[in-house]
């Protein structure tokens, strides 16, 4: 059977670093996210007895270095649906991978979902979120829709994501700044594995139940301000970490730390942004939705910025008609 799901990146305003389990993909902590309207996968997968091997397409066929995750991840669907048919699979993303716009949380939510149901499967959302998380961490935050928390669980049965406000529920917006389509030269998936050689990693542990605690709070009251200044200090604090570990590891770019410093500028002269960023050189703005042009206006004047996507609060992980193949 073919099967087409589209599938939405998120930006996380917790981090998720380090993982308390490799092998389950159990994170170290819960981390809070929002779905993205705009960075979308789209993939197909289809099982038939007349495909004698895999055939595994990513962006017209020039992301090769994940087929075999992939062919994992697929293995892995077809071990449950008790098939061993091959299979094909074709997935496009509308925005560039590997450079910190979380490119495998949509990629593996989107396989997810086609390949359990192009398996004849029947799961429901949180078995889908279970799923999604042991091909990507973050991929799990991505199949519920609008605001999402990952719940870290000490079993892969009770580690996936629930929606905890819709994608109305608060006008905001991400408005992604694109520095550099470079693909970063170290995945998240190795960095995770040194978090905890950073001496500050078992501090930043304790205190996240706190901290989501908190977010979810000014989620919702709806304080932008507070969420923004909690927001980037988290951001900055998981970049603490990855810079912090052995051997270290330093997301930015030249392009990144302007773009920070300009940030904190326009906000000292009265514009209300703040910034996350993930483990790439991109950065995340986050505005208020009446806010979007004059964040755009202030970024089309800059040579470091290659590119602009705004993204509103997004739905979750769906099925479509429209087939890639
Ligand atoms: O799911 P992964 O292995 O791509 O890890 C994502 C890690 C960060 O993007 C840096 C943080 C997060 O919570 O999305």
């Amino acid at each position: 059977m073919k099967a087409t799901a589209i599938a939405p990146s998120n930006i996380a305003f917790t981090k998720y670093w380090g993982r308390k389990d490799e092998q389950l993909r159990l994170p170290a902590n819960s981390s809070i996210a929002m779905c993205l309207s705009n960075l979308l996968t789209t993939t197909t997968v289809e099982f038939s007895p007349t495909f004698k091997k895999d055939q595994i397409i990513i962006n017209g066929g020039k992301d090769s270095g994940e087929v075999e995750r992939v062919i994992k991840h697929l293995d892995h669907i077809r071990k449950i649906a008790g098939i061993n048919l091959k299979a094909k699979m074709v997935s496009n993303n509308n925005f560039p991978s590997g450079t910190g716009l979380a490119s495998s949380a949509s990629g593996f939510a989107a396989l997810t979902l086609a390949a359990v149901k192009g398996a004849g499967l029947t799961l429901s959302e949180k078995q889908i979120s279970i799923l999604a998380r042991q091909g990507s961490g973050s991929a799990c935050r991505s199949i519920p829709g609008g605001f999402v928390e990952w719940l870290d669980g000490d079993t892969s049965d009770t580690s996936y994501a629930i929606q905890i406000f819709p994608s109305n529920w608060w006008k905001i917006a991400n408005v992604v700044a694109i520095i550099s389509q470079k693909r970063k030269e170290v995945s998240s998936s190795i960095g995770h594995q040194a978090a905890y050689s950073s001496p500050f990693m078992a501090t930043r542990v304790a205190n996240m139940p706190e901290k989501n605690k908190l977010i979810k709070k000014l989620i919702k009251e709806k304080d932008f301000k507070k969420f923004g200044e909690l927001i980037e200090r988290e951001a900055l604090e998981f970049h603490a970490i990855t810079l912090t570990q052995n051997p270290s590891l330093i997301y930015w770019t030249p392009g990144t730390v302007l773009l920070m410093k300009l940030i904190q500028k326009w906000r000292n002269e009265g514009l209300l942004v703040y910034f996350t960023l993930d483990t790439g050189q991109d950065i995340h703005l986050i505005c208020e939705q009446k806010n979007v042009n004059k964040v755009k206006t202030k970024l089309k004047n800059l040579e470091e910025v290659k590119d602009i996507i705004v993204n509103t609060p997004g739905e979750g992980t769906r099925l479509t008609r429209e087939h890639l193949f």
